[in-house]
């Protein structure tokens, strides 16, 4: 039985996800103990991780969840700028709090299988990740899952396409981008029970007609998401130019 069609918003910018966001939030909160949340990373969420930020400190949102993230970048302790820890705890502080007090998990930054191992089993233990935040790359990517991975993928090392290396460029000025990082595999991906995802800007528009109407392949990894059945996707009118939203029937996964 093909997996139940996204559900697909075409929002008129990028801010007006920012109430969704938070409410889905809320509602993972509310309906679950402690539930493991899934942080995604990158331009797209700035605008949520301030009004988080906002949230969190005057109680709109409650901190009984533990946070956790989709990868990081080999040789990135959380202390070190261009990071992703630390882009969500400078982004969020309240995040920094709760990485402080063991209530923010974040994903290794070593190439070590055991490391690895050992923070999947963790999540596991935390009953596995109950909403999870994605954006998507240009090439479709999803967390540092480039175009060829395959979908029964778990944490892994990745090397990173250079369409990605050269996105990121900006925030390793003056000097170069990594080149490999640890990440989420498509199989952690899927694993959520609930997986919300944000594109936003032209640049995106591409892939976002790979992720909802090409083939589901390693070619557009994102594509992979169509299999998962519960699937909130969130784009402005850019990111939505490419989708043909008639043809839409066709997006379910085979
Ligand atoms: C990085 C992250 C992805 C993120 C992507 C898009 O590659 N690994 O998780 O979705 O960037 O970033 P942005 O939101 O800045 O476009």
């Amino acid at each position: 039985m093909p997996a139940p069609a996204p559900e697909i918003r075409v929002l008129p910018a990028a801010e007006a996800a920012v109430p969704t966001l938070l409410d889905e939030l809320r509602r993972v909160v509310a309906a679950n103990e402690r539930p493991l949340v899934s942080f995604a990373t990158g331009g797209t969420f700035t605008g949520m991780f301030t009004a988080l930020a906002r949230e969190l400190r005057d109680g709109g949102i409650g901190r009984d969840f533990v946070a956790t993230h989709l990868d990081e970048y080999v040789d990135f302790p959380p202390a070190r700028a261009g990071g992703m820890v630390h882009e969500l705890v400078t982004g969020c502080p309240p995040l920094g709090d709760m990485l402080a007090a063991g209530a923010f998990v974040p994903v290794p930054h070593v190439d070590d299988a055991a490391a690895l191992a050992a923070h999947a089993q963790k999540l596991r233990e935390l009953g596995g990740v109950k909403l999870q935040l994605l954006g998507i790359g240009r090439n479709g990517h999803i967390a540092f899952n480039e175009p060829g991975t395959a979908f029964d993928t778990g944490f892994h090392v990745a090397t990173l396409a250079e369409a990605t290396r050269q996105d990121a460029r900006a925030r390793f000025l003056p000097g170069e981008p990594p080149r490999r990082a640890v990440t989420s595999g498509i199989a952690t991906i899927l694993a959520a029970d609930r997986l919300v995802l944000c594109a936003f800007g032209a640049a995106k528009a591409d892939a976002v007609r790979g992720m909802l109407q090409g083939e589901v392949a390693t070619g557009c990894p994102a594509s992979a998401l169509r299999r998962h059945g519960n699937l909130l996707v969130l784009l402005d009118r850019e990111a939505a130019r490419g989708f043909d939203a008639a043809a839409d029937q066709a997006s379910a996964a085979p």
